[in-house]
C-alpha cells in the first residue's frame, strides 16, 4: 500500500464513510493518518462527530489520526488572492485592477473550483511527510486528471515564451550596444519564473500520483455506478493511473432461511440480481478488496471501527 489512497466513486456510494473507515483501520493498525475530505456537505466531522477545520484536526479517541475538511469556497479564493499577489509582483496596480473582474469571473467557472481544489491537495501531498499514510476522500476528476497532463502543456509554453524573449531581448541588445541590462534580468524574469513554478508543482503532482499513491473506487450494485465504475477505471488507465481495487458497497443482507415474507422473497430476489451485477464488477480488472453490506442504520462512530477489519488494501 502506497503513502496515499484516494477513495473515489459516483455521488453517494459511501466514498466518506469508506475512506473514513479506511483511515480509522490504518490509524488502529499504529500509523500516523491524515484523513482528507473535500465534501462541501461536512459528512467527515458528522461521522466523527465533531467538527474538523482546514487544518490537519486530531480526531478524539484516537492517538494517531488527524483529519482535514477542505472548504473548497475559501480554496477557491485563496486561489484569486495569490493569483492577484502574484500579479502585483510583475504589472502595475492599475492593470491588475483593470483586470480584476476578468479574474473573479474565471474563478467562478467550473474548472478554477477544481484547480483551487486540486492546488490543495497538492499543498498537503506535499507537507504530508509527518504522515504514514493519508487518505483522500474523493478521486480526482476529469478536470483534474487534465491538469496532470499540464507539465508537459507548459514545457512548451514555457520554451516558446523563453524564446520569444531571448529573441525580443536579443533586438533589444543590438540597439543598445553595450548595454547588458536585459540578459541580466532575463534568468530573473519573474513571468517566467512564476511559469517553471506552477510547471514544477504540477509535475510533482503527477510524479505523486503515478507512483506513491493507491486509487481505490467504491461501487454499488447498480448500473449506473457500475458503468461510472468503469468510465473512472478507463479515465484513470488513460492518465497512467491504474486503479488498485474496488470496495463494493450497500450489497443487499441475506435474510434468515426461515423466513417467508413478501420482505424476504424481495431480498432475495435482490440478491440473485447483485449476483449477476457482482460479476461484471469484477470484468471491470481491478480486484475487489471489500465487500459491505448495507447496514440498518447509517454507519458511524463505533459501527465504522466494526467494518474497519473488511477493508483488505494489501
Ligand atoms: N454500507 C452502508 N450501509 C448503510 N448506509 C450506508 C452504507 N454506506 C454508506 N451509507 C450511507 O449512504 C449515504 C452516502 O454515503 P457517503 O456519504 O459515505 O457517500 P459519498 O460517496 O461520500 O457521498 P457524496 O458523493 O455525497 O460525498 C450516507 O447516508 C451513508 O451513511
Ligand atoms: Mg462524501
Amino acid at each position: 500500500m502506497n503513502q496515499f489512497l484516494f477513495i473515489g466513486g459516483k455521488g453517494g456510494v459511501g466514498k466518506t464513510t469508506m475512506a473514513t473507515t479506511a483511515a480509522i483501520q490504518r490509524a488502529m493498525a499504529g500509523e500516523r493518518t491524515l484523513v482528507v475530505s473535500s465534501d462541501p456537505a461536512h459528512s467527515t466531522s458528522d461521522l466523527f462527530a465533531q467538527s474538523i477545520g482546514d487544518e490537519p484536526t486530531p480526531i478524539d479517541g484516537y492517538d494517531r489520526l488527524d483529519a482535514i475538511e477542505i472548504d473548497p469556497d475559501a480554496a477557491v479564493e485563496n486561489h484569486l488572492r495569490e493569483t492577484k499577489r502574484a500579479l502585483t509582483d510583475q504589472v502595475s496596480p492599475a492593470i491588475v485592477n483593470a483586470i480584476e473582474p476578468q479574474l473573479k469571473l474565471a474563478h467562478d467557472s467550473a474548472g478554477a473550483y477544481e484547480a483551487a481544489l486540486f492546488d490543495r491537495v497538492i499543498d498537503i501531498l506535499q507537507t504530508a511527510e509527518t504522515y504514514d499514510r493519508v487518505v483522500f476522500d474523493t478521486a480526482p476528476t476529469g478536470g483534474t486528471l487534465r491538469l496532470l497532463a499540464l507539465p508537459d502543456a507548459l514545457e512548451l509554453w514555457i520554451d516558446r515564451l523563453l524564446e520569444k524573449r531571448t529573441r525580443s531581448i536579443d533586438l533589444f541588445e543590438s540597439a543598445a550596444i553595450g548595454d547588458r541590462t536585459p540578459r541580466r534580468t532575463m534568468s530573473d524574469d519573474p513571468i517566467v519564473q512564476r511559469l517553471q513554478e506552477r510547471k514544477d508543482r504540477f509535475e510533482f503532482a503527477a510524479r505523486t500520483l503515478r507512483t506513491e499513491t493507491s486509487f481505490y473506487l467504491v461501487v454499488t450494485p447498480d448500473e449506473l455506478s457500475i458503468r461510472e465504475t468503469q468510465r473512472a477505471s478507463d479515465r484513470l488507465a488513460a492518465n497512467e493511473l491504474g486503479v488498485d481495487g474496488l470496495i463494493v458497497n450497500k450489497l443487499t443482507p441475506k435474510p434468515d432461511e426461515s423466513e417467508r415474507g413478501a420482505g424476504a422473497a424481495f431480498l432475495r430476489s435482490r440478491r440473485a440480481t447483485e449476483r449477476e451485477r457482482l460479476e461484471t464488477i469484477k470484468s471491470i480488472g481491478p480486484p475487489i478488496v471489500a465487500t459491505v453490506q448495507s447496514q440498518r442504520e447509517p454507519p458511524a462512530g463505533d459501527q465504522l471501527e466494526e467494518l474497519a477489519p473488511t477493508l483488505t488494501f494489501e
